[in-house]
């Protein structure tokens, strides 16, 4: 099983990409978190994509395509993209890159949320520097304020959360996704996911629609 999650910053695909990997045993590939894990490390990707992570642009495509293929085409198991493709040129890397292993994307969700709603996980967000788990002071909030519920780490604010990063990424993404959804949107495997709901509630549908278009029984 091989998807893609679509959406703008703070849609929850991070969120739904853990639940579904879980449920499915599924791996899942955030290129946000590959990227942050490079610039933690300081590795020569991590300065190239520095910048662009910390003022709310996107990575340039060769780049951002090159990283990705190297993670993707290894792998033996099936997998849930975050964050991956995000422009036209991506889109059609990535079908390039899995037609020439025979394994084509099964499913594209398109995360949709009012922007209302949007404003407000951003200000809660708090993410596991270590395990990467992501909560919500209010809508998924540890078990132990301020602490991840794997590992105890004290949880942290995401630098990219600052409201004028958060601007200019959504501003970003409303700029570059125009040609990708209209891209996707003309395929069959292609499904919106109202995201405004709480996380159970999106959850829900996510499943139910990824379990009829792979036709699998619910899973126990
Ligand atoms: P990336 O890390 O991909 O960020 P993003 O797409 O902006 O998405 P987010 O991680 O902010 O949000 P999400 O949709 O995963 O929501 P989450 O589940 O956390 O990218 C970061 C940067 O890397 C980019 O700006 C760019 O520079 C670069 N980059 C990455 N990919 C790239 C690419 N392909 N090309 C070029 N550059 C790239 O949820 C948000 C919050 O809400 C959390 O607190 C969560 O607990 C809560 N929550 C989740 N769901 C719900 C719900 N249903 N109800 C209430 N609360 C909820």
């Amino acid at each position: 099983m091989r998807l893609a999650l679509l959406g703008p910053p703070g849609a929850g695909k991070g969120t739904q990409a853990s639940r579904i990997c879980n449920v499915f045993n599924l791996l899942h590939l955030s290129s946000g978190d590959i990227l942050r894990a490079e610039k933690m490390a300081g590795t020569l990707i991590g300065r190239k994509v520095r910048d662009f992570i910390d003022n709310g642009l996107l990575v340039p495509d060769d780049l951002m395509i090159g990283i990705m293929r190297e993670k993707i085409l290894p792998l033996k198991q099936g997998f849930v993209l975050d964050g991956f493709p995000r422009t036209l040129p991506q889109a059609e890397a990535l079908k390039d890159m899995l037609d020439g292993i025979y394994k084509p994307l099964g499913l594209v969700l398109n995360f949709v949320v009012d922007a209302e709603i949007l404003a407000r996980r951003f200000e809660g967000r708090r993410v596991c520097p270590v395990c990467l788990t992501v909560y919500h002071l209010d809508t998924v909030p540890p078990k132990v304020p301020g602490k991840c519920d794997n590992d105890g780490c004290e949880q942290v604010v995401r630098p990219d959360d600052s409201p004028e990063v958060v601007r200019k990424r959504i501003q970003t993404y409303q700029e570059s996704m125009a040609p990708l959804i209209a891209y996707y949107a003309q395929q069959g495997n292609f499904k919106t996911i109202n995201a405004s709901g709480n996380p159970d509630e999106v959850t829900k549908q996510v499943l139910e629609k990824v379990r009829r278009h792979f036709e699998l029984d619910w899973p126990q």
